[in-house]
């Protein structure tokens, strides 16, 4: 059993990393649509979590596409537009779907002008094919669009917002849906950003999150639990100790390669200082590098120091990793608009908590049992004391 917990440990440390990984690194190259359909070319659009792909026949100037909004809700519309006259909503060619009440997809076309009128109308172009579906927690958009050469490469801009009474409803005007705009070039497959898709900036932050979250915010905190937890099964050995150095020592590894990532970012954007986060950063760096260097202090178990020792490398560890959690947060902040990290986030945490619930819980009983079992030999033995030492020397 003890054997087998290792194992599931290790795995579901890896499990989650991959998975958080995925999850954090939104990367529209990886996504499989229903029926097999294939697109050569796709663009994340981070804001409001959509991505864009589309194959583009230059024989016909056809673009086959499909918009696709991850993690979408049934009670909102989703709407992908171009804007051959002018960037954002006014004058905007737009393709429209939600989830009707009977649980139908409705989706069609129209023009939106200022004053937010989305009745069905045809467009200033041709759409050959409209189609909708809701998949997997996806919201996806499939259409194919007569391009004319002033329209493969012109203002894209994407929305959602509340379906009220089986239609669409005002969209929030602040935050990312204010910011939803871009241009897309079909044939270069270039996309450039005026707040809406991803910059190279916004990787380079992308990167950071990822790596701090792995690293600090993962890998340490499983390492904790392995070491807290598996000590207790005797079977196990020496193993927790092996898989706690680890997560510890490849959690720091990628997490200093992560705290450069963030001092490059602030010094790469003077003006922009997120203060509290960064002072965090620096500070958990730092308890973190003392925990490494306090290995090499380590006194023998059986040492009359180990004992404050332990007690040391506790405290800074604990510290060290909730600090990272709170700093965790305050990078999803300054990001902003990446919620679904921070969902994706509180889901890892909501596991490894209940994890650590759960062992604590497995741990009490086998310390009581063990206590129990001590007891009563004892008490054969008729020996006064308390404790396996006391019976070994009787
Ligand atoms: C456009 O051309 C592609 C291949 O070149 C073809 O598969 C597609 O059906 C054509 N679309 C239209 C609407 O003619
Ligand atoms: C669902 O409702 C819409 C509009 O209320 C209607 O047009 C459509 O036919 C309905 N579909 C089904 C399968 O009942
Ligand atoms: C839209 O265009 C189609 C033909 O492409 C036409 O049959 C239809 O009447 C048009 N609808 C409106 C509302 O103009």
């Amino acid at each position: 059993m003890d054997k087998s917990l290792t194992t599931t440990l290790l795995f579901s440390c890896f499990l989650l990393i991959s998975l958080s990984v995925s999850s954090l690194a939104q990367s529209c190259g990886g996504y499989s649509f229903s029926e097999n359909q294939v697109y050569s070319t796709c663009v994340d659009l981070s804001q409001l979590s959509c991505s864009l792909h589309w194959n583009y026949h230059t024989s016909n100037t056809t673009a086959d596409i499909a918009f696709r909004k991850i993690g979408a809700s049934t009670s909102n519309w989703i709407a992908w537009a171009l804007n051959p006259t002018r960037q954002g909503m006014d004058g905007s060619q737009a393709l429209v779907a939600y989830q009707q009440s009977n649980g139908t997809m409705r989706t069609y076309t129209t023009q939106v002008d200022v004053s937010g009128n989305v009745q069905p109308a045809n467009l200033s172009f041709r759409v050959h094919s409209i189609r909708a579906e809701y998949a997997g927690g996806d919201m996806i958009i499939f259409a194919t669009l007569q391009l004319s050469d002033s329209l493969v490469s012109t203002n894209q801009v994407w929305q959602e917002g509340p379906v009220t009474g089986d239609n669409p409803g005002p969209h929030p005007l602040t935050g990312q849906n204010r910011q939803s705009v871009g241009t897309v070039d079909f044939v270069s497959g270039s996309v450039t950003s005026t707040g809406g898709t991803t910059t190279p900036k916004d990787r380079k932050r992308n990167v950071h999150g990822v790596l701090n979250a792995v690293s600090w915010g993962i890998l340490m905190p499983v390492g904790i639990i392995i070491a807290r937890y598996l000590k207790v099964f005797k079977s196990a050995g020496p193993a927790w100790f092996y898989l706690h150095a680890i997560c510890q020592t490849s959690g720091y590894a990628v997490g200093v390669a992560g705290w450069a990532t963030g001092i490059k970012l602030g010094s790469d954007s003077p003006g922009i200082t997120y203060n509290t986060h960064r002072k965090l950063g620096i500070t958990i760096f730092a308890l973190g590098t003392l925990q490494v260097l306090a290995l090499l202090l380590r006194p023998k178990p059986d040492h009359k120091y180990r004992l404050y020792w332990n007690i040391y490398h506790h405290t800074i560890g604990y510290t060290t990793v909730i600090l990272s959690i709170v700093n965790i947060f305050e990078g999803f902040e300054a990001l902003d608009r990446e919620k679904n990290w921070k969902k994706a986030y509180i889901g890892v945490l909501i596991f490894l908590g209940s994890v650590a619930v759960v062992l604590e819980a497995v741990t009490w009983l086998i310390v009581i049992k063990r206590k129990k079992t001590a007891s009563s030999d004892k008490h054969v033995n008729g020996v006064n004391g308390y404790g396996s030492r006391v019976q070994q020397t009787a």
